[in-house]
């Protein structure tokens, strides 16, 4: 530990002290989608690094195990006592544990606002008592429905420190998610502000690779994300449901992209800490529409046999059950990012998605084969991410 003059947030300077790069990372949430990149991201410099990794979820399948410098804690972070030992025992917290699946928002929203909330603030206490670097998972789903600036004018991009954060009414419940991470980041702002606690704050755009959500009726019951549901269909030979027409549009980012950029703020912390960070590929700003024409050719390239693929058109009420609504446009201005992390991404969206076919058919096609439920339930349920 060394002191240090650091900027916090707000642009107020003190002086505290700071590690030059956290040796010891906990990381919460490390058996989901992201964490189960994340952690190998970690561990393949922690031999020569000396950095030790404390892996914790409810479940660590996607993990694999025999990572080098890597502990496997299966647990849930409300088990009494663990987050303190956690907490004590890191120099730095990446809290990835969430619901953040949007069939849930509208369906099970109590507990939306629990695993994105509630269960969180003790995390939040828990660092700033320690002065335990918090690296948190927010999302660019606060920005809400479109990016508008502070004074409601249309921006083309979201711009952390400077878009405003337009969610619809209480009754559309689809924005339960959005309030509940926002108010989360304001309770870590304010921490850092007036507690003490060394944060960053990271907003993923539409990430996606493999290993994303599940397939239902194999590993999951509901509706996953929109790309497990095209592979899904394309696997079954069933139509690809374009809710609304899809002509709403998303910017998708390359997992492998996403993990190296949370890898540089792991090792910068005079320049991450006390920031928002929005991580995305503004380049591949695309009509769901388009993910799912790009889905199926890419699937089709590796299953030449395969049947045309189908779009249908389903009415998001019908799809997704009342209260839900939608984001229009979603592009991340990563200006920051790039600034502070000397990160670009690259990979456009037709470059990823042949390795992310060819993963879900290793996993999902044989027990699909094997007579697996083909139905998707409209009743959601679902897990947590890392
Ligand atoms: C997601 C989730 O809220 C979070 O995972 C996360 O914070 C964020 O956005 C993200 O991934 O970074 P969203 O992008 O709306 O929200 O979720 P998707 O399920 O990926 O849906 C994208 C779009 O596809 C939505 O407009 C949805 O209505 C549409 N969709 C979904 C279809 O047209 N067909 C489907 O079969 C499924």
């Amino acid at each position: 530990m060394r002191p240090r003059t650091i900027r916090q947030p707000g642009g107020r300077y003190r002086a505290r002290a700071v590690r030059d790069r956290p040796r010891r990372i906990a990381v919460l949430g490390a058996g989901g989608f992201v964490g189960s990149h994340l952690v190998p991201h970690l561990a393949a410099r922690a031999p020569t690094e000396g950095t030790e990794i404390l892996a914790v979820d409810r479940t660590l399948e996607k993990l694999g195990s025999g990572l080098p410098g890597v502990r496997r804690v299966e647990a849930d972070i409300a088990q009494p006592g663990l987050l303190e030992e956690v907490v004590r025992d890191a120099d730095v917290v990446v809290s990835l544990t969430a619901i953040c699946n949007p069939a849930l928002y509208n369906t099970r929203p109590l507990d939306v606002i629990d695993a994105n909330f509630t269960d969180l603030i003790p995390l939040v206490k828990l660092c700033a008592a320690r002065r335990r670097w918090l690296v948190h998972f927010s999302t660019c789903e606060v920005y809400g429905r479109v990016a508008l600036s502070a004074t409601g004018r249309p921006m083309r991009a979201m711009v952390e420190d400077e878009t405003a954060l337009f969610l619809g009414p209480i009754a559309r419940e689809r924005w339960t998610y959005a309030a509940a991470k926002q108010l989360l980041e304001r309770v870590i702002w304010a921490h850092g502000r007036h507690a003490g606690l060394p944060f960053t704050i990271v907003r993923p755009f539409n990430v996606i690779g493999p290993r994303m959500d599940f397939i239902p009726g194999v590993d999951g019951e509901g509706i996953p994300r929109v790309l497990a549901c095209f592979l899904n269909a394309l696997m079954r030979g069933e139509p690809l449901q374009l809710v609304d027409g899809g002509r709403q549009r998303r910017s998708f980012l390359d997992v492998g992209e996403f993990v190296a950029a949370v890898g540089r703020i792991l090792e910068r912390p005079d320049a991450c800490q006390g920031e928002i960070l929005n991580l995305g590929n503004p380049r591949n700003d695309v009509t769901i529409r388009a993910l799912g024409r790009g889905l199926a050719g890419a699937y089709r390239a590796q299953h030449p046999d395969a049947p045309a693929p189908r779009f249908e058109r389903v009415d998001a009420e019908t799809f997704y059950g009342a209260g839900y609504d939608d984001t229009a446009v979603r592009v991340p201005s990563i200006a920051k990012a790039t600034r502070l992390l000397d990160w670009r991404p690259r990979l456009q969206l037709t470059q990823m998605l042949p390795a992310i076919v060819a993963d879900y058919v290793a996993r999902y096609a044989e027990p699909i084969a094997a007579g697996v439920s083909s139905r998707q339930p409209r009743v959601a349920a679902g897990g947590r991410r890392g």
